[in-house]
């Protein structure tokens, strides 16, 4: 059978070198029912978490009853630990304004780190925050401290906003002491040894900080979400129907922010259209059976799923025929940027993938196993884009607002060229909108959640708001 999708980019290759690409077509292409049915079972899965019993997704509650109004003012500093770098802002906001200063600086978290000790791991965050410090001259004036915010970008189950108990290490994380326990007085410890004039004020998920500092900006943002090395989303819920709140004595219209955490999603493989690649990368991950939707889109883990597939076609003597596929053998060898570099190469002799695959893997593909494998990254990241429409169609649907904005932050969504269009190509399907109308659901690139997000989060946990302005 043809190809479904036989793309320009194949046309000249002789059919008896791309028979093969109809199978991988099969396993990566999420057809428009397929996305509305998984999209549907996602917000069942939703409410099950927000049920007494639980459910695959957390829907982790955040004690953020409300969103900034604009009155927060003060100067907090930020701590925000993704799954790569580590960020430290500094930052001023002016009451009234709806704007913000900050100075930032950002370290690369060391690979050793992300599997030591959580006393190496607290150490590292304060020598961090400590030389920030000091390079930038912050010092509190005498006997004070400052407002402390820290984006913990992990799930984490909360009894009020200035405490975080880690409830599993993500994104391949493996540091030892950590899981089952809070995780501020680990920091406090660490902060305590280098005498740093601060205080931890709020815990927060950096889906929590994209939707403080989006809606911010925007107040017509419903949902806040991050697509980088992991992926998840945020929103605004009614306490009301929040079952396993109930017995807290809230008011009948009290709102919270939920962190989803559904990187977890289809954990009991329900519905999602799992490939061989995708088993493999489960088992071969530090936590096998969780965050398995996340595996299917994320980051950190599209590359590896590249990777599988190259070196299996090559093995099989359909790719990169007699050449030496040692570097490419190595786990996680290729990462998104690869992805993103490939998909953006328009040159007539796709230039720039001959030098990734020669500086990265010392290997010299001829014109068509380059155009083979832009085919396969096309089909991979596009299967991704879409699988991460159904969680934001999910949250969307099930709050029935199936018209508003959301802020995306992460470097997937906002460096990978393509992505977003491909994302908001499935929302349109999945909810039918007319050709002629616009992206009813608009997925906005937000930045700075962990700056001013967290900054917000520690006003409104402080109560630090100018009296009589709005
Ligand atoms: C993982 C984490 C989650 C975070 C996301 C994006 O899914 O568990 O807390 O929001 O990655 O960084």
């Amino acid at each position: 059978p043809p190809l479904r999708y036989r793309p320009e980019m194949l046309a000249d290759i002789p059919e008896e070198r791309t028979y093969f690409l109809k199978q991988y077509e099969d396993w990566f292409t999420v057809e428009t029912p397929e996305l509305k049915k998984i999209t549907d079972h996602f917000v069942k899965e939703l409410d099950k978490g927000l049920s007494k019993e639980g459910g695959n997704i957390p829907m982790n509650v955040t004690w953020i009853t409300a969103f900034p109004n604009g009155c927060e003012e003060g100067r907090v500093l930020t701590i925000d630990m993704g799954g790569t770098n580590l960020r430290v802002c500094d930052v001023y906001l002016p009451a009234g304004r709806r704007d913000f200063e900050q100075t930032q600086r950002k370290y690369k978290l060391p690979e050793e780190i992300k599997t030591g000790s959580g006393e190496q791991l607290w150490d590292w965050i304060a020598d961090c925050l400590k030389s920030f410090m000091e390079d930038k001259r912050i010092e509190p004036p005498e006997g004070e401290k400052f407002s402390l915010a820290f984006t913990f970008s992990f799930p984490v189950y909360q009894s009020d906003i200035k405490c975080g108990v880690l409830q599993r290490w993500t994104k391949n994380f493996n540091v030892t002491g950590v899981e089952g326990h809070d995780v501020v007085p680990q920091l406090e410890v660490a902060l305590g040894k280098k005498h740093l004039p601060v205080e931890i004020v709020a815990v927060i998920n950096d889906t929590t900080g994209t939707l403080l500092a989006s809606h911010y900006r925007d107040p017509h943002v419903k949902v806040g979400s991050i697509f980088s090395t992991g992926c998840n989303a945020a929103y605004m819920e009614d306490c009301k129907n929040i079952p396993k709140l109930q017995e807290q004595g809230l008011a009948e219209d009290a709102t919270v922010i939920i962190n989803t955490e559904y990187g977890a999603f289809d954990n009991d493989r329900k519905v999602l259209p799992l490939t061989p690649f995708d088993r493999r990368i489960d088992q071969q991950s530090v936590q096998p059976g969780t965050q398995i939707y996340e595996k299917m889109v994320a980051g950190l883990y599209i590359g590896e799923m590249l990777r599988l597939v190259l070196v299996t076609l090559c093995e099989e003597g359909k790719l990169l025929q007699g050449q030496d596929i040692t570097r490419l053998r190595r786990e996680n060898a290729v990462d998104a940027t690869f992805l993103s570099i490939a998909e953006l190469d328009i040159s007539e002799g796709l230039q720039d993938m001959r030098v990734e695959f020669e500086e990265n893997f010392s290997l010299s593909p001829n014109m068509h196993d380059l155009k083979i494998c832009r085919y396969l990254i096309s089909l991979i990241s596009k299967r991704a884009a879409r699988l991460y429409a159904c969680g934001i169609a999910a949250i969307c649907k099930k709050n029935n607002a199936l018209k508003c904005h959301v802020g995306v932050d992460g470097a997937v969504f906002n460096k990978y060229s393509g992505f977003k269009s491909r994302a908001s190509q499935a929302l349109r399907e999945i909810f039918d909108w007319p050709a002629e109308e616009l992206d009813l659901i608009a997925l906005n690139p937000s930045e700075d959640g962990s700056g001013v997000g967290a900054a917000l989060a520690a006003a409104l946990a402080t109560g630090c708001e100018s009296k009589g302005r709005s």
